[in-house]
């Protein structure tokens, strides 16, 4: 099994790698997160984003698996099932799309709760999606939750009637104004219907049939190792495992069984949502890049904050996920710069230097090294010796840093845009 996983705060560009590669794999399986997610993928000139569903969807002949380690949130997956189905008549997701008995669901009032805490001012604000994913995530932790095999138990509409009763009662004791219990109620229970159509199967003994039989399997990360809900910046993190670790266990596959583990990185670093971000610009060249790179959330629409690429942050990622091959995006953005700067060290507040660092805080400095830019229209280059000297430099300096090889140059949003390296 492969693994694809971000390195930085998300939106790093996996959707496009994984419907790139994915023509070399057998199956492709979401192991964490949920509807969070906006994993982009261009198609004969449009664009759809997918939130739950796997980017290996478009590759006839692939087999999508939707996780033990996922949240599910049947009205979601419903629409995006539908929007998919609209936007490429083709694709027959009843015939190649699985999913967990083991996943959990995520309930409508898990969603209203996010919301709910994220106003509330007795809670740390984080700047979630407002999906519902913490709250699902810890009421499977409390073990309250129900999961995608309860769908077929005669009990499961009352019991998932206890728990959005029991929410419902909660949340109307606030100031929020509340949909009817009846409607967010119905809409669930036609979701959780219409998905009983689709394979619901016990996973980790497909997938792991499936490695033994020589079948390839991609795990397709969402968020990324700097959200990790244990080793991300805490609190402002997501509440999953979005490490190489995560894919084994939302799987339930041996490590063992990991071969190549691509990290994804832009050439700058983006985020959504609150928490520390050392090489956040706050001049015209954050604007610029947010401009040129359409850093506007593909989940919410909210501005993405703009960053210089901090080693410090991705030296650690690569650490902690054991990644093999790094595939660099959105190098192509930052063109027409007359410098660009790289993070090499984080100051700290007693004067000492720090250059492998999960330890983010608002007290340290980042010590930028500038490189010379390039102004090239890079996503016309078809060949990696084509590329701008300055690029190169910038490229080769990051694989001296970091160990690891720049396997792929994404040079453009385009599913060909992009360069194999090595
Ligand atoms: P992809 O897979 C970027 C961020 C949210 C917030 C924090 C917690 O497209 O890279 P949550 O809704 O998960 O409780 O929010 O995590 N976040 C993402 N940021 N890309 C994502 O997904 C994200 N999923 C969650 O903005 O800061
Ligand atoms: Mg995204």
């Amino acid at each position: 099994m492969d693994i694809v996983l971000g390195l930085q705060w998300g939106d790093e560009g996996k959707g496009k790698f994984i419907d790139l590669i994915s023509e070399n794999y057998d199956i492709t399986a979401r192991f964490n997160g949920g509807a969070n997610a906006g994993h982009s993928i261009e198609r004969n000139g449009k664009r759809i984003t997918l939130k739950s569903i796997p980017s290996g969807i478009f590759m006839k002949g692939v087999q999508n698996v939707i996780g033990t380690g996922v949240v599910l949130d049947p009205v979601s997956l419903k629409k995006e099932i539908l929007n998919l189905q609209l936007f490429d008549e083709s694709i027959q997701p009843e015939n190649h799309l699985m999913i967990s008995r083991k996943a959990h669901f995520v309930f409508p009032t898990h969603k209203l709760l996010d919301v709910f805490m994220e106003r509330n001012p007795d809670y740390t604000t984080i700047g979630t999606t407002k999906n519902g994913i913490a709250q699902a995530y810890s009421n499977k932790i409390l073990r309250q939750n129900l999961r995608v095999e309860d769908m077929f138990s005669p009990d499961f509409k009352s019991r998932s009637e206890q728990i959005l009763k029991r929410d419902y009662r909660f949340l109307a004791g606030g100031d929020m104004v509340l949909p009817s219990l009846e409607e967010i109620s119905s809409e669930f229970f036609e979701a959780v219907d219409f998905l009983k159509k689709f394979r619901c199967t016990d996973t980790e003994v497909y997938l792991n049939h499936a490695l033994s039989e020589g079948r390839k399997v991609l795990a397709e990360g969402s968020q990324a190792v700097m959200l990790d809900i244990d080793h991300g910046t805490y609190p402002h993190v997501t509440s999953s495992s979005t490490t190489a670790a995560g894919a084994c266990s939302g799987l339930g596959i041996s490590p063992k069984k990991v071969g190549e583990i691509y990290g994804i990185a832009k050439a700058y670093c983006t985020r959504v949502g609150n928490g520390v971000f050392p090489t956040e610009i706050f001049n015209e060249d954050g604007g610029k890049i947010r401009t040129a790179g359409h850093e506007f959330g593909s989940n919410t629409g909210r501005p993405r904050r703009i960053g210089w690429l901090d080693l410090p942050a991705l030296k650690y990622a690569v650490m902690v996920s054991g990644v093999t091959q790094l595939v660099l995006t959105k190098a192509d953005i930052l063109s027409g710069m007359k410098s660009v700067a790289i993070c090499t060290h984080y100051q700290l507040e007693d004067g000492s230097m720090e250059s492998v660092s999960g330890r983010l805080s608002e007290n340290i400095k980042p010590v930028l090294k500038w490189l010379k830019g390039w102004d090239a229209d890079v996503t016309a280059i078809k060949t990696a010796s084509d590329l701008p000297d300055e690029l190169k430099d910038f490229i080769s300096f990051l694989e001296s840093e970091l160990g690891i090889p720049v396997a792929y140059l994404s040079t453009g949003p385009g599913r060909e845009e992009i360069l194999k390296m090595v």
